[in-house]
């Protein structure tokens, strides 16, 4: 029997565009409903109180819409407020930053990782828990990088001020030899030439979406979700603010076009 309800993802913007991108290219067959929530984004700068009251409305959102499985597709979200969502539905929940941590412990050579991402992602220590509880013996160097969000929803990521930026935050990771770079916010992978001007070749820059999808799909495929049936996808995607904006950087993004996103208002609706 095969499961067609859609798959929940969101974040607090268009950064979690970047995990969807990875789930169709790894779980094609799949309907997608996003939430970005646009209105109120940075959640990056907020409290855990805010970011999991926020994430609560659009999980409830997302969960009128009869999901399968939701993605947390926000580190921010998911350091603050994974465990309190999965504590309160009965569908797999999945967060971009333990695929992230697996993958960076599985990646480094000399045991020295950096991790950008959010100050709410840094401060909160989550990747260095995870990673420590992996391998104690991995020393973990967190850069928040406040300015990156901004600056990637502003259409600004291979822009000479992000560049600056990014030397002026990671310069200070690389003088501790690191040979792994998490890209702890899921809208770094937009920086990605960038970031890598900076830190040159050697570095491995590790993006937690693709491991992401593939705990998805393990998770679909255990819980005798997964739907790899070819039916006529139909994604739907939703914002708190700026539909046109949303749909436009999207299709530069996504595999697929982007006919259509809708603006709703989510304190209402969630
Ligand atoms: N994309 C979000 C993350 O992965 C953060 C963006 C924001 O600050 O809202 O943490």
């Amino acid at each position: 029997m095969i499961n067609k309800a859609p798959i929940g993802v969101f974040d607090s913007g268009v950064g979690g565009l970047t995990v969807v991108k990875e789930i169709m290219n790894q779980i094609p067959g799949e309907d997608i409903i996003y939430f970005g929530d646009t209105a109120r984004l940075p959640y990056g700068s907020k409290s855990k109180k805010t970011v999991i009251t926020y994430t609560r409305q659009i999980v409830r959102f997302l969960m009128n819409k009869d999901i399968k499985a939701i993605v947390i597709a926000c580190n921010t979200a998911s350091a603050f407020a994974l465990e309190t969502v999965k504590s309160e539905v009965d569908i797999p929940v999945i967060g971009v930053v333990k695929p992230g941590a697996k993958l960076a412990a599985s990646t480094t050579q000399n045991g020295r990782i950096g991790i950008i991402g959010t100050e709410g992602t840094i401060q909160s220590g989550i990747y260095s828990e995870f990673l420590r509880e992996i391998n104690p013996k991995i020393k973990v160097y967190g850069k928040a990088c406040p300015l990156f969000v901004p600056l990637v929803e502003e259409g600004l990521a291979d822009d000479s001020v992000t560049f600056e930026m990014a030397k002026r935050y990671i310069g200070l990771l690389l003088e501790k030899h690191i040979d792994t770079l998490v890209l702890g916010c899921t809208h770094y992978p937009l920086l990605r030439e960038t970031i890598r001007k900076v830190v040159g070749e050697d570095i491995v820059l590790v993006n937690p979406a693709y491991e992401t999808a593939k705990a998805l799909l393990d998770v679909l495929r255990d819980q005798g979700l997964r739907n790899d049936s070819t039916p006529k996808l139909n994604h739907k995607f939703y914002v708190s603010d700026g539909a046109e904006k949303f749909r436009q950087f999207a299709n530069t993004i996504l595999p697929c076009e982007v006919m259509e996103t809708k603006d709703i208002n989510i304190e209402e609706l969630g």
